[in-house]
């Protein structure tokens, strides 16, 4: 029988190694399982849930570009099948994703694709039966993290059964508040002004009985939750390129950090092939302060 595109293109991942350069041995390595093996979904519990968050840059530190309008986009050289082969098998792990309004919004408008559910391709099938030996339920709960309110919700998470929550600030808009309650979505005030705070929305979810959260929002979620002592683990992807372009986007937007942003390194693997020829490193750091 003749294979589809997405079966070839399974096989040849499949067959596809990287080189593990930390800890040692240096060693030839399968790509696939690579990070379903650290077994990340044993690692939290509610009264400290494992928080994680995965981030793609170019070697002077670009996670995103803007253009002349001022939108900001994500290169196509940045990304690659392997980088998002890895980022699936880290969102597999998880019971809680946490996203924002803005990629609901970006979503709606098809600027990007739909990173809600897992493995519901021929090619990502795998994850599914991953997680359903497990024993995790088909799809993680949803976290929009939102200070304005304003964004579509996808009906896709209703449509598998998601948990969804809107996490927000105290001090956000009343009568959006209340549309969303309206539309039977449960709210989690969690900051003091408009905007979420990590170590409250951390606790909330805990209480909820959450234990692996995958942070899959931006740079502003990623800093409070480094800020406020939240972040476990982060898993950066750092493509052999410089970059340029004068307006951009980086890890951490706030002021600098200290020793909150000191890690640990936990693994790196060398990819050799690609973006374009270029190589890329998976890098997986531990906080030493959470
Ligand atoms: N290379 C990578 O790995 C990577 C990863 C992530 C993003 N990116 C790219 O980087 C660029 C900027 O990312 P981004 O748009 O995610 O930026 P962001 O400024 O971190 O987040 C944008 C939106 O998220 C909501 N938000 C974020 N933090 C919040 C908080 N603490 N409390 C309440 N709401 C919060 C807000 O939504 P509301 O406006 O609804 O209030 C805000 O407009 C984009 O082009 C994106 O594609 C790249």
């Amino acid at each position: 029988m003749r294979k589809s595109f997405f079966q070839w293109a399974h096989l040849y991942r499949m067959a596809k190694t990287i080189f593990r350069l930390f800890p040692p041995p240096f060693e030839e390595v399968a790509l696939e399982g690579l990070y379903l093996r650290l077994n990340l979904h044993r690692l939290g519990t509610p009264e400290k849930p494992f928080v994680y968050a995965n981030f793609l840059t170019s070697l002077d530190g670009r996670i995103a570009l803007e253009d002349s309008s001022g939108q900001t986009y994500l290169p196509k050289s940045l990304t690659t099948p392997n980088d998002f082969r890895l980022f699936l098998e880290l969102e597999c792990q998880a019971d809680c994703l946490i996203t924002h309004g803005g990629y609901l919004r970006s979503l709606a408008e098809k600027r990007l694709g739909n990173i809600l559910q897992i493995g519901l391709t021929d090619t990502t099938r795998d994850l599914a039966e991953w997680r359903e030996a497990q024993g995790l339920v088909p799809q993680p709960a949803i976290v929009v993290a939102s200070a304005s309110l304003d964004f579509p919700m996808p009906p896709s998470i209703r449509e598998h059964g998601q948990a969804c929550y809107i996490a927000t600030g105290e001090q956000a808009d009343p009568a959006k508040l209340d549309y969303w309650r309206r539309q039977g979505y449960d709210i989690i005030l969690a900051g003091k002004g408009r905007m979420v705070e990590g170590d409250v929305l951390t606790r909330r979810l805990g209480e909820l009985g959450y234990r692996t959260i995958y942070l899959i929002a931006g740079p502003h979620m990623l800093d409070t939750m480094v800020r406020e002592g939240r972040l476990a683990r982060l898993f950066q992807t750092i493509t052999h390129q410089l970059m340029g372009g004068e307006v951009f986007r980086t890890l951490l937007p706030g002021p600098e950090l200290g020793p909150f942003g000191h890690l640990k390194l936990l693994s790196l693997y060398y990819d050799p092939t690609s973006p374009l020829g270029a190589g890329q490193w998976f890098a997986q750091f531990e906080s030493n302060h959470v």
